[in-house]
């Protein structure tokens, strides 16, 4: 489905903007500069579909892409949470926007929380986690940037990871380590990623 076509829908700033919910719905969520846009894209093997940035909360919309045509799948790119000079405003918009999404999507087969490999969950990722918990969203964690760090720190990060993972209600035990940089992890990911639609 990866190899086919792929191309940007839309953006939404807010839920009626989103496209009719027609088909399984896939979202990318995680700290601003994380990596979200850079792992669309290498999942997609679509350079500079998703935009990436060195300036964090950029994107403050739901993007969305669509998989496949006719479209199985779409593809959705969170905004970034937790950069420090984000108005309160904004954070106050962004619980909102995402909180409405979690609820009230019914095609939402799956988050993935990405997790930047150096820093480990945090606990802003906390809240993100705990309001998938409460509108029980599955979710998989998803470290990223693995590229930048030793092995054994890397052994370690998944290990913490994956504990705390099982302490969660709602997230998927396994733990996918990724690099956008090498492209490891990407084929386990676009494999958990159909799994979790269903196709
Ligand atoms: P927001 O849209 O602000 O929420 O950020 P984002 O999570 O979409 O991050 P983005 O993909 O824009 O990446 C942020 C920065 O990290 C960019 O400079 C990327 O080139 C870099 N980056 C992303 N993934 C990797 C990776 O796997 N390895 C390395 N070395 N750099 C990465
Ligand atoms: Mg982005």
């Amino acid at each position: 489905l990866f190899s086919g076509p792929v191309s940007f829908l839309k953006s939404a700033p807010e839920l009626k903007f989103l496209p009719d919910p027609q088909v399984p719905e896939i979202a990318f969520a995680g700290r601003s500069n994380v990596g979200k846009s850079s792992l669309l894209n290498r999942l997609t093997n679509r350079n500079g579909l998703a935009r990436t940035s060195n300036t964090p909360g950029r994107t403050q919309e739901l993007n969305i892409f669509d998989v496949g045509d006719p479209v199985r799948l779409r593809l959705v790119d969170m905004p970034g949470y937790g950069f420090a000079k984000a108005p309160r405003e904004l954070a106050k918009k962004w619980r909102f926007l995402v909180n409405d999404y979690l609820r009230g999507r019914q095609v939402l087969m799956r988050a993935l929380v990405l997790i930047d490999s150096r820093h480990g969950i945090k606990d802003i990722d906390r809240e993100l986690m705990k309001m998938l918990d409460d509108a029980a969203v599955s979710y998989g964690l998803v470290l990223t940037k693995a590229d930048k760090i030793k092995a054994s720190d890397l052994a370690d990060v998944t290990e913490r990871t994956m504990a705390e993972a099982r302490t969660r209600p709602a997230a998927h035990p396994e733990i996918v380590v990724t690099s956008s940089e090498t492209g490891l992890g990407m084929d386990r990911l676009r494999a958990a990623v159909l799994e979790a639609a269903q196709i």
